[in-house]
């Protein structure tokens, strides 16, 4: 099962994830204040976040962070996102 290390506003917390979900639902489930101004669709960018460590272990880029600007590593859109696979992340969130 991945973990899943999210750093905000001074804190880390680190989560269990399950393959396949977004990093946004990862952070909601688990209390961690990240924004989600257009509910998840992808249409805002208050999600956007930066990978510190274990990008590989998340689906690539999504066309619809691509039409968002996002479209250098290591900023993704948390909405967007989704872990793949059984590897660790680092994910700080701007809050
Ligand atoms: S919540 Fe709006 S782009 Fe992710």
């Amino acid at each position: 099962m991945p973990k899943i290390t999210f750093q905000y506003a001074g804190v880390t917390k680190t989560v269990d994830a399950k393959s396949g979900e977004s990093l946004l639902k990862i952070a909601l489930d688990n209390g961690i204040p990240m924004e989600h101004a257009c509910g998840g669709n992808g249409f805002c960018t208050t999600c956007m976040c930066t990978v510190k460590s274990g990008g590989q272990n998340l689906a690539p880029r999504t066309d619809r962070e691509e039409h968002m600007g996002i479209t250098s590593d290591p900023y993704r859109l948390g909405c967007q996102t989704r872990v793949t696979g059984d590897g660790d992340v680092e994910i700080e969130v701007s809050v």
